[in-house]
């Protein structure tokens, strides 16, 4: 069951804001005239028919691609039609795999690194989810839609501001979903924090913090084949928040962004580059690749900030190299309280005990039973279950799959994609430019203005 509308708290604080924005922004800046004009239908909102059964392709059956097909096969409804990958051991692991299963052979695509353009000839195929290294998302997604088939991409969704358009134009002109696969959105917590925003509980929204520190040195042990062998290249090549989407897809989602409000502008500084040279010489042979780069260019931790349409202020930290605990920092500040994540703690006028001290453990975990989101309720036993990072990944599969088959919108769309990623090469640009500001470009073309906040979705 899917109920995409704003409770009647948020769609008063909602009307409430948009009067504010009226006020305090000219229509110049709201206009952005500068975009480009609409090449299709509009997709937020938009309801694909329905498929009895979902029939997918997978391009890129690596670390994460290949989880996707363990996920998706303990889906009802879905049939593993083909698999791409063009590392051959990887794709025959992929297949047989699916065998052992139970399941019908699917038919592999492994003949080269255009090889699922062939793939993607397939009239049998609805959807293709696709889990490449980052350069090759955009133009797989767009290929993808252009052969008639749902695009599902992992994170980033585009790594250049021109790509991020051309997913949206592709998408419009196609009438087919592209959803960049963020699965953070599906986390217990962050699915509370959603809930109470729309409850209204937390005020009106002010700030957010966002980050992906997750320390990944260890990947540059993958050397011929696999996750470090691509990715750090990007370490070594760009300087910028490179890997934005996982702490800022869900606050995006609370501070409605594209829905009621928008990323403006925002610039980024990039701490220096030390820990990914450290760790070569310290694991590497002289000689090796990895210290035959003569220079790391990307900051080893890089923090963006964003200013939103109606105002509100966002950091959002990305820090894959230095030896740090973990976080994505989901914090969510209102006008009557305060949720931070990595540890969770709460303060908030009316729930908790004080609001200039946390409440944190026991007390909270009560407060986030009595107000957890109801596809959590529902689901969070199945998806604890189905796993995935705690079992988001695979409520995130199971949103994907029951949206498909009762014909309704998506979570995530296009602009989500696009705004979510293109915080990388705008950060890319900032940081280049003595963190000068980078206006965000307003991906709905204006339509913002009138869409309302992500609902409460079961
Ligand atoms: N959302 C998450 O939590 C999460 C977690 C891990 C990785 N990821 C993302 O998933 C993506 C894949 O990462 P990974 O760690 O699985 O990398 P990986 O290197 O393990 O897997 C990538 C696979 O793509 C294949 N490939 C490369 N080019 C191809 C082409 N042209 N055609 C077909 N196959 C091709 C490679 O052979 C490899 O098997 C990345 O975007 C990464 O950022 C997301």
């Amino acid at each position: 069951m899917q109920n995409n509308q704003p409770s009647a708290v948020s769609r008063r604080s909602f009307m409430r804001h948009l009067a504010g924005a009226g006020a305090g922004l000219t229509l110049a800046r709201l206009g952005q005239a500068a975009e480009p004009a609409a090449k299709g239908k509009y997709m937020t909102g938009f309801a694909a028919p329905k498929l009895e059964r979902v029939r997918v392709g997978f391009i890129g059956v690596g670390a994460r691609g290949s989880g996707h097909v363990n996920q998706m096969m303990t889906l009802e409804g879905v049939d593993v039609i083909a698999i791409c990958d063009n590392h051959p051991p990887t794709l025959a692991r992929s297949i047989a795999n699916v065998v052992k299963k139970g399941r019908p052979k699917p038919t592999e695509y492994g003949n080269g690194a255009e090889d699922y353009k062939r793939m993607l000839e397939r009239k049998d195929i609805d959807i293709v989810i696709i889990a490449t290294p980052w350069e090759w998302h955009a133009r797989m997604c767009i290929d993808a839609m252009k052969a008639g088939k749902h695009a599902f991409t992992e994170v980033p969704a585009a790594l250049t501001v021109e790509e991020c358009w051309q997913l949206v134009d592709v998408s419009e002109q196609t009438g087919k979903h592209c959803m960049m696969l963020e699965n953070c959105c599906y986390g217990r917590e962050e699915l509370f924090c959603l809930n109470i925003v729309r409850q209204g509980l937390l005020g009106d929204l002010l700030h957010a913090e966002a980050a992906y520190v997750h320390e990944l040195r260890g990947q540059m042990n993958e050397v011929a084949h696999g996750t470090g062998s691509w990715r750090t290249f990007h370490y070594a090549k760009r300087n910028g928040n490179l890997y934005p989407t996982h702490g800022l897809g869900p606050v995006a989602q609370y501070l409605g962004i594209n829905r009621g409000d928008r990323f403006d502008y925002m610039s980024a500084v990039a701490s220096p580059a030390l820990g990914r040279a450290l760790f070569a010489k310290a694991k590497f042979p002289p000689d090796h690749q990895w210290n035959q780069i003569k220079q790391w260019n990307c900051g080893d931790m890089v923090t963006t900030i964003i200013k939103t349409a109606l105002g509100r202020s966002l950091m959002v930290q990305w820090d894959e190299t230095s030896p740090r605990p973990y976080s994505r920092h989901n914090l969510i500040q209102g006008t009557k309280g305060t949720f931070a994540g990595y540890p969770n703690r709460l303060a908030c006028e009316g729930l908790t005990p004080k609001t200039h001290e946390w409440t944190e453990d026991a007390k909270l975990e009560e407060i986030m039973k009595k107000y957890e989101h109801p596809l959590f309720v529902k689901m969070g036993e199945l998806a604890k279950k189905g796993g995935g990072h705690g079992g988001m990944d695979w409520l995130m599969l199971w949103r994907v799959v029951t949206c498909l088959r009762e014909g309704q919108p998506l979570d995530q769309d296009v602009y989500d994609a696009a705004a979510w990623s293109v915080i990388g090469p705008l950060s890319e640009k900032s940081i280049a430019n003595r963190s000068a500001s980078m206006d965000v470009p307003d991906f709905t073309r204006g339509r913002w203005k009138t869409t309302p906040p992500f609902g409460i979705v079961t």
